[in-house]
């Protein structure tokens, strides 16, 4: 049943990347209790515009919890307060009437912020393309039971592959790390078998590229994996310390 609902938001506006941001107070009408937050912020965007002023600029796409583009920072915690959520996914429900949500952008040094609720998230496609994929061309796609892959190890490697890369570990981070989501790429291509031979240069050349953006260091606080919203479990980061150690012997890089 969908019940109207009263929020007063706290809303980070900033410009641009070099402007001073500030906090600004809102109280759009019409909210109901089945609307997403994102939903919400249409509602009230729908109101600046109509009033001639500057809408919310926030990144969105899927709306379904499995694109990673739409994180943003809910009363303190990233995606909000509820567990394996994205932002898209989490709805006004959730809150009281007469309740307050500050909404923030990621924050980290490697997310600057684009726009208000915006952030480059670009730092994540670059470490991906210093090694989160197989290099072989395969040309068509082959038959699917050519490479046989044992059910648990494929299982094992979904756990991580259903990484979504929404930066929800970095924004959770007191150091902004982002060991969370290398470890979660490597871990899943280094189970499988195509991902064998490129194992070591994936995981140096990842981890390489996360230390270049400027993400900090992981100081196994286990918030990221808190925060996920796909529930990635931190053995992830362990393995890929072990990968990395590995790789490290092995090329003596
Ligand atoms: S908009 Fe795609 S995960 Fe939220």
């Amino acid at each position: 049943m969908s019940n109207s609902i009263k929020l007063t938001l706290n809303i980070w506006r900033q410009a641009n990347r070099h402007a001073k941001g500030r906090f600004e107070t809102y109280q759009p009408k019409d909210l109901t209790t089945d609307m997403s937050i994102l939903e919400m912020l249409d509602c009230l965007n729908d109101e600046l515009i109509a009033a001639g002023k500057e809408p919310v600029t926030f990144e969105h796409d899927c709306r379904e919890g499995i694109c990673g583009t739409c994180g943003i920072m809910i009363n303190g915690m990233a995606h909000g307060p509820d567990r394996g959520t994205t932002t898209c996914q989490l709805y006004l429900r959730r809150f009281k009437d007469g309740d307050t949500l500050v909404l923030e952008p990621w924050r980290a040094k490697a997310f600057p912020v684009i726009k208000d609720l915006l952030v480059d998230r670009s730092a994540f496609d670059r470490i991906q393309m210093a090694g989160g994929y197989i290099s072989v061309n395969v040309g068509n796609a082959p038959e699917a039971n050519s490479i046989l892959i044992p059910k648990d190890v494929a299982l094992e490697a979904f756990d991580a592959a259903v990484c979504i890369g929404c930066g929800a570990c970095v924004a959770a981070c007191k150091n902004a790390s982002a060991m969370l989501f290398v470890s979660a790429k490597v871990g899943h291509l280094s189970l499988m078998p195509q991902g064998h031979p490129e194992r070591h240069d994936r995981a140096l050349n990842m981890i390489a590229q996360m230390d270049a953006e400027g993400f900090g260091s992981c100081t196994n606080t286990l918030e990221c994996s808190a925060a996920c919203p796909k529930e990635i479990s931190p053995k992830w980061i362990q393995r890929l310390n072990g990968e990395y150690i590995q790789a490290a012997a092995v090329t003596r890089r």
